[in-house]
């Protein structure tokens, strides 16, 4: 059941429902949409698959720094698109619908910026800008204009995401104290170089001029996650990291640890490792009620024993001959492994696609979309403290102006 609210914010059944392509199109027919892309390296031309999905959408201009950039769209595209060195040149054309931006993080303020000054939607990769300052100038002028914006935060359309937290916020596992994020590879994060003059602009998330290192580029989307259970923006950042496994030159840390605070003393707790990948990415939702499990694919719930056994604080325990006080039993607090109650739903298409198809309603129809302006400043708040955390080695209060 989809309700209003979910359809007025540019999720309508079309798109968390996939629909056939033949349907939509017949839906939107005579209503083509020209996009013109900013920096299509890995991830844009990811997007770019995505849109080329909607029927109606056309890719007709790029920008990039790196000339091989052109003719590896062109391939995804099928044919040719206009190219322009300098991002400028495309921000001025006037046959645009909107502009994707998907350079890397130091530079998305100054294109998507460019973008909307030029009066264009946009739909911008996360994390939305490198500082507070930044960000804070990339929300007041999508507020203040009549653009679309639209933040690359795509778990906010995946199906199963929203179902869970649509339970946890109906009171299904009690109150929400703490969110725990992990995100662990088992991979240096090196991409390849032709030629040793572009290995920044290559490995840029290895460098603190250009990226905001694990918190950016994989803590974002979970504390996005929190930010939405919680319902509001974090208030501290307290994180540290290091590189401990790959001593290659890398600015940037190889594994990063980061709590952040909200009201009540409720808590996101972040860990990432590049070493080891045994955690996977995941996401578990405490509550004192009980626990959800969130990945890529799934949600699991998981349901707290209901404390039949609670002993008077002043008992005592006997195991194998050792006798403790009430707090301590060893078996109560063995780890559940038994299986979890899963959430049923029909995964229609991948989260990133469901994004794209979802912006596009949102420029046809002019409906305000989920990942708006606004949860990209939640997100990037965090990111930006926990980093400058990490550099003072203190924990810090989050504000904003906006
Ligand atoms: N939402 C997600 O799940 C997701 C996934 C992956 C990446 N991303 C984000 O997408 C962005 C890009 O990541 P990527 O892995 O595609 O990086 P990438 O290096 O593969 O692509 C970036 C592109 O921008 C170009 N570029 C660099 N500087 C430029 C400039 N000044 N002007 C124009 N073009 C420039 C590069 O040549 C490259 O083609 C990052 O912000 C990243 O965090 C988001």
């Amino acid at each position: 059941m989809i309700n209003r609210r979910l359809f007025v914010q540019g999720l309508s059944a079309a798109t968390l429902v996939a629909k056939s392509a033949g349907s939509l199109a017949e839906a939107f027919a005579g209503k083509p949409m020209r996009l013109g892309i900013i920096g299509p390296g890995s991830r844009g031309k990811e997007l770019v698959r995505s849109f080329l999905r909607v029927p109606g959408v056309k890719i007709v201009a790029a920008a990039d720094v790196y000339e091989p950039r052109f003719a590896e769209l062109n391939q995804v595209c099928g044919y040719t698109v206009e190219p322009h060195k300098d991002y400028r040149a495309l921000v001025d054309r006037k046959d645009l619908d909107a502009v994707v931006v998907s350079t890397p993080l130091s530079f998305h303020a100054e294109h998507v910026l460019a973008a909307l000054r030029a009066g264009h939607s946009v739909y911008g990769e996360k994390t939305m800008a490198f500082t507070v300052k930044e960000s804070e100038e990339i929300v007041r002028t999508v507020d203040g204009g009549k653009q679309i914006f639209q933040v690359g935060h795509q778990y906010r359309y995946a199906p199963w995401i929203r179902a869970a937290i649509e339970k946890v916020q109906q009171g299904e596992i009690g109150d929400v104290t703490h969110v725990f994020g992990y995100w662990h590879r088992n991979s240096d994060w090196r991409r390849p170089v032709p030629q040793p003059s572009l290995e920044r602009l290559i490995n840029w998330r290895l460098y603190n001029q250009y990226s905001l290192g694990l918190l950016a580029e994989l803590a974002s989307h979970h504390i996005d996650i929190a930010n939405w259970v919680f319902g509001e923006k974090p208030e501290t950042a307290m994180a540290t990291g290091s590189v401990v496994e790959y001593h290659d030159g890398r600015e940037n840390d190889d594994n990063v640890q980061a709590i952040l605070g909200y009201s009540k003393g409720r808590r996101f707790v972040f860990s990432s490792m590049t070493n080891n990948a045994k955690m996977g990415d995941q996401l578990w939702i405490y509550g004192t009620k009980g626990s959800v499990n969130l990945t890529l694919q799934d949600a699991v719930f998981f349901y707290e024993p209901r404390h039949a056994e609670k002993l008077p604080a002043n008992a005592t325990v006997t195991e194998k001959g050792i006798t403790t006080g009430a707090s301590y039993r060893s078996g109560g607090e063995m780890p559940y492994r038994g299986p979890g109650k899963k959430l049923e739903i029909a995964v229609a298409e991948d989260p990133t696609a469901t994004a794209c198809r979802s912006f596009v309603e949102c420029l046809r129809t002019g409906a305000k979309p989920i990942a708006d302006v606004h949860v990209g400043l939640g997100s990037a708040l965090g990111v930006i403290v926990g980093n400058e955390s990490i550099k003072e080695k203190r924990e810090l209060k989050i504000s904003s102006t906006v």
